[in-house]
């Protein structure tokens, strides 16, 4: 049995959040589909956020409600405040990543408000959980956004991931997501970071989210993977990026990523050619978008063996 690795699709919420065509409910669910149907246990399907501040998302609740029904599929949810989360609560999510930011500028650009009063939102979504006698029925995720960097503030300071990360597994986190939002992360960052924050974190998982801005994002999958991270994000066509974040562009393309993984011994339990034939809709879906990755031009390696 191979060591296993969880690929954790998220081009339906980062990816369509830049953007601006509206793809149908139905695309988006037949894109679920497909992507389920390939070996995804997991995809970040919408975001509840107001429809006035992203539009593509006016659509959440009836996208969460048929992932819902696709066999296999544990649709997540991205949520921006405590308003959202119980959303997404009242909508039945089952998996829920809350946002906040280690860059206090990236924070308010992104939800207007500091750091702690988000941290302060995320215990009251715990509590609101608890409340609705939830606990154990409904995961909640937090991610750690612009962990290794921000287009607006510059340095992030690790100490503040770890301060944050320790809050959150202190408040009753069920994974920690640490995200290089715009891309300023290298692989040596990582590998020390991951080495080290689960010191703070002890037993919650934490998972990898990785953008590929400056060409360094499947290196830094593989200085997480060094460092013992199981759980990654990843976007279809390396499609994506924050709106809030100057300069941001697209994640690791899923693709690329599953190919990556494999190639070095961790299953994913995804069929890459299952998975290239949904890339290659991506094209019909999106045709204005510029997409990237590299496997859906090369092809697997005569000589490629997946892991499992
Ligand atoms: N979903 C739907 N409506 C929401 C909401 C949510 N998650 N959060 C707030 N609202 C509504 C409020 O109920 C209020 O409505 P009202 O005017 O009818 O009373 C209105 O929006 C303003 O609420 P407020 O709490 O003052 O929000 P804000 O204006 O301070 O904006 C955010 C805060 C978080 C809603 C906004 O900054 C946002 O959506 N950011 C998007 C972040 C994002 O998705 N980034 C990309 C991913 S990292
Ligand atoms: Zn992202």
């Amino acid at each position: 049995m191979a060591d296993m690795a969880i690929i954790r699709e998220v081009g339906l919420r980062d990816g369509l959040q830049l953007v601006k065509d509206m793809l149908p409910t139905e695309t988006k669910l037949e894109w679920c589909r497909l992507q389920a149907a390939a070996g995804f246990n997991e995809i970040e399907v919408t975001s509840f956020v107001p429809p006035s501040v992203i539009p593509q998302f006016a659509d959440a609740a009836e996208v969460l409600a048929g992932a819902k029904t696709i066999p296999g599929l544990r649709p997540s949810v991205l949520v921006p405040n405590l308003k959202g989360g119980t959303r997404a609560l009242d909508h039945g999510a089952e998996k829920i990543t809350f946002v906040l930011s280690a860059s206090e500028e990236h924070n308010l650009s992104n939800v207007r408000k500091s750091t702690d009063a988000s941290l302060a939102e995320f215990r009251d979504l715990v509590a609101e959980r608890e409340a609705r006698g939830l606990a154990g029925k409904v995961e909640l995720s937090c991610a750690i956004a612009t962990a290794f960097g921000c287009s607006i503030q510059g340095e992030v300071p690790e100490l503040r991931v770890f301060e944050i990360a320790a809050q959150l597994a202190e408040a009753g986190a069920d994974e920690v997501n640490v995200a290089d939002t715009v891309g300023y992360a290298n692989p040596h960052q990582v590998r020390t970071l991951f080495s080290v924050l689960t010191s703070y974190t002890g037993a919650v998982p934490i998972a990898a989210h990785f953008h590929d801005t400056r060409a360094m994002g499947l290196a830094n999958v593989v200085a997480a993977a060094d460092a013992g991270i199981r759980r990654f994000d990843a976007s279809l066509g390396g499609l994506g990026g924050c709106p809030f974040a100057p300069g941001a562009t697209g994640n690791i393309a899923t693709e690329d990523c599953v190919y990556l993984l494999e190639s070095i011994g961790l299953g994913t339990g995804i069929d890459i050619s299952a998975l290239l034939e949904v890339r290659a809709k991506l094209d019909e879906w999106l045709p204005t978008e510029r997409v990237e990755g590299r496997l859906m031009k090369a092809k697997p390696a005569k000589t490629f063996r997946p892991a499992a």
